[in-house]
């Protein structure tokens, strides 16, 4: 089957197949055509260029993009999207005065969600998370990493990845799996925190190994949950398993977490709301992508990460959703890029290029997906009618997506 779409109003993103991330003053430029034509075939595109150049081009449908933008679909690096129940009765009681710490010191928080995950049952774990996951789509997300870390106990987290794993099997997105085990401190070990550090090593990586669930491990590196001796133990022991570490740092305190993780290889540094010189310094010398999750900032009501200073400084940056029930209930990555121009300062061309290119770097899949380039995954969003691509982070809070094209399906 061959699509192709037509009269483009301007192509966004268009790449060589060398380009796996871009950096500093690189993220202010955004290739495009103009009055551009894509073909896809089956779920790949295999040529683009101006209309000039259209007259021999055949497909079996034709889409006329006319007066539209087309750019690649989002890459959201960062999501917890399958979860089960929700938590806007603390959402209420921040509302009334109690903060992100208070409600978790009183066994709220990500405890709360795991309760309730590990009373639900795999299946009506699945069909809560679908739902989410055909949300994004229609949102313009092709791409997504899940986490585990709502589970807790050994079955809860292996219910979790499975369910993820079923995901990645009936969905058209692309799935990349992370297991979070170290997520928070269960009840049960409150006043043995290397008990659940040893289950979590010798109980549940190798049967996750096993049954092959997960590409990355995840911790979250903070104050009152893992400390840097507890996250080197976890990604350590991932690495045994060639669980490549993706971690939460710098969320609510910079203690030398991003230092420990660019030490074990990550492939990405998530959060980084607080941000040292030191922080930046070791991240120049490094291949791990820095995330920032501005929705996660809006709905806490805390520092947004220094994206400017980052990339200022030379670095690269991605932008993701966190989708989560605590900090984030939220998978939409229109709000997230809209989110990072008004409140983080990026350009709409360097927001666009950290949550397409970068997201798909963050999650190791840069090479197949994040931008317009022959070869590559026909993951593709086709705009409404709009005035130019400014418009999308511009016109902040509604749905600019006329139609998403994921793994050459139309959804
Ligand atoms: O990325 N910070 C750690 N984990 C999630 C929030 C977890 C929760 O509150 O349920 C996050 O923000
Ligand atoms: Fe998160």
């Amino acid at each position: 089957m061959t699509i192709l779409i037509k009269n483009i109003k301007e192509l966004l993103q268009v790449r060589d197949e060398n380009t796996l991330k871009v950096s500093g003053s690189q993220m202010k430029e955004l290739p495009s055509i103009t009055n551009a034509y894509l073909l896809i075939e089956d779920d790949t595109i295999v040529d683009f260029g101006s209309m000039i150049d259209v007259s021999n081009v055949k497909a079996d449908k034709t889409i006329d993009a006319t007066n539209k933008v087309v750019l690649p679909t989002w890459c959201d690096s960062h999501t917890h999207i399958v979860y089960a129940g929700d938590r806007s009765q603390e959402f209420v009681d921040r509302i009334n005065g109690l903060s992100y710490e208070d409600i978790a010191n009183r066994g709220g928080g990500i405890v709360n969600s795991a309760k309730t995950l590990q009373n639900t049952t795999e299946d009506d774990l699945y069909n809560q998370s679908i739902q989410r996951v055909k949300d994004v789509m229609h949102l313009g997300t092709g791409a997504i990493e899940i986490k585990s870390g709502y589970g807790l106990t050994p079955d809860a987290e292996l219910k979790m990845l499975r369910v993820i794993k079923r995901i990645k099997k009936d969905f058209p997105v692309k799935v990349k799996a992370t297991f979070l085990g170290a997520h928070a401190l269960p009840l049960e070990f409150k006043t043995n925190k290397q008990g659940y550090l040893d289950q979590i090593i010798n109980d549940m990586l190798p049967q996750i190994a096993k049954e092959n669930l997960a590409q990355y491990i995840d911790v979250f590196c903070e104050k009152g949950y893992f400390d840097l001796n507890d996250t080197a133990q976890i990604l350590e022991a991932g690495l045994k398993y060639n669980l490549i570490p993706k971690i939460h740092v710098n969320q609510f305190n910079a203690f030398g977490g991003v230092a420990l993780a660019v030490k074990y290889g990550a492939i990405s540094v998530d959060h980084l709301e607080e941000l040292n010189t030191e922080d930046i310094k070791v991240l120049k010398d490094s291949n791990t992508m820095p995330v920032a999750l501005p929705s996660c900032s809006y709905f806490l009501s805390i520092p947004y990460t220094p994206g400017r200073q980052l990339i200022d400084a030379g670095l690269p940056l991605a932008l993701a959703t966190d989708y989560n029930p605590g900090s984030t209930p939220s998978g939409n990555m229109n709000f997230v890029v809209s989110t990072a121009c008004i409140k983080m300062k990026l350009t709409p061309e360097e927001a666009i290029n950290a949550a397409t290119l970068n997201g798909a770097y963050a999650m190791g899949i840069s090479k197949q997906y994040g931008s317009i380039t022959k070869g590559k995954k026909a993951n593709i969003i086709i705009t409404k009618p709009i005035s130019g691509y400014h418009y999308l982070p511009y016109a902040f809070g509604d749905n600019h997506i006329d139609q998403v094209i994921i793994n050459g399906t139309i959804i």
